[in-house]
């Protein structure tokens, strides 16, 4: 059984998930169904949306961080790969969570994906297989990609963190912002049309934010000229399934800037 690093922020976002479905959006069953078809095929790529950026809010709290960014003034490494990303990546020490690691979980999928789905850390069952989004919210994540028309090898799973945090925890600031570099360079690399953040650590440390992910989801956003669009984790799904119809909706604003039709859709 996956316990996801996720669990602290996932309980902090409860109460939106509870929000009732809109009717008139078919939301694809989550479950793992069998025989189940796929029901969305590629189609003629529409027009690139305008980007929105999401709107200040006066009764926020926690406000989006002001001044230089790190992450739009990085500069690009030439040439940079994943293969290279990883060898530099190496056996990390750089943060004490490689204390308490068994594998280093660097991401997997189509170095060349048009979508790059970014998670929190390493859970238990990331750390012992070595790959990302494999215990029981990879599992709905495979099911979410699957809806969409695709399969895990077309697009890119990474995290924010690559260890896990000991005990599930949420990554703390000096884990971050060591491990967040691999992460861009990963972005940088990979050059997807789409980022989807998945949960409040994701959307956080790639918008430089202290907004959770309730505040940005379902908004077209830019990370470095590209399009990013936050959703629920899927550890937070599992909690709340309620939720899973706004996500379907996100993920379909995603299809269409993708060029993914969905013919039909199934009720959950
Ligand atoms: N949760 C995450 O955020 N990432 C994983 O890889 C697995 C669970």
């Amino acid at each position: 059984m996956n316990s996801c690093a996720c669990a602290a922020y996932c309980a902090r976002d409860r109460s939106a998930g509870a929000r009732a479905q809109s009717p008139g959006v078919p939301v694809p069953s989550l479950e793992i169904q069998k025989g189940e078809t796929i029901l969305a095929k590629p189609v003629r790529k529409p027009e690139p949306r305008k980007l929105i950026s999401a709107p200040a809010r006066k009764t926020d709290v926690l406000p989006v961080l002001t001044g230089p960014s790190l992450f739009e003034s990085a500069d690009k490494i030439a040439d940079d790969s994943l293969p290279k990303i990883q060898t530099d990546l190496g056996d990390c020490t750089r943060c004490k969570l490689h204390k308490g690691r068994n594998k280093i979980v660097f991401g997997d999928g189509n170095p060349k994906a048009e979508l790059v789905f970014v998670g929190e850390g390493p859970g238990a069952d990331e750390d012992a297989q070595g790959l990302p989004f494999v215990g029981r919210a990879g599992k709905l994540l495979t099911q979410m990609i699957e809806a969409m028309g695709l399969q895990r090898k077309d697009v890119y799973i990474c995290n924010v963190v690559k260890c896990r945090p000991p005990e599930n925890r949420l990554p703390e600031k000096d884990e971050v912002a060591t491990c967040s570099p691999f992460l861009l360079r990963q972005i940088d690399a990979i050059a997807p049309k789409v980022i989807v953040c998945l949960g409040s650590v994701a959307v956080q440390t790639l918008l430089e934010t202290h907004r959770g992910v309730s505040q940005f989801r379902g908004q077209w956003l830019e990370f470095r000229g590209r399009k990013l669009l936050a959703t629920y984790h899927p550890a937070y799904l599992l909690r709340n399934p309620n939720a899973k119809g706004e996500v379907w909706k996100d993920l379909q604003k995603v299809m269409a800037v993708l060029g993914l039709e969905v013919k039909k859709g199934k009720s959950s």
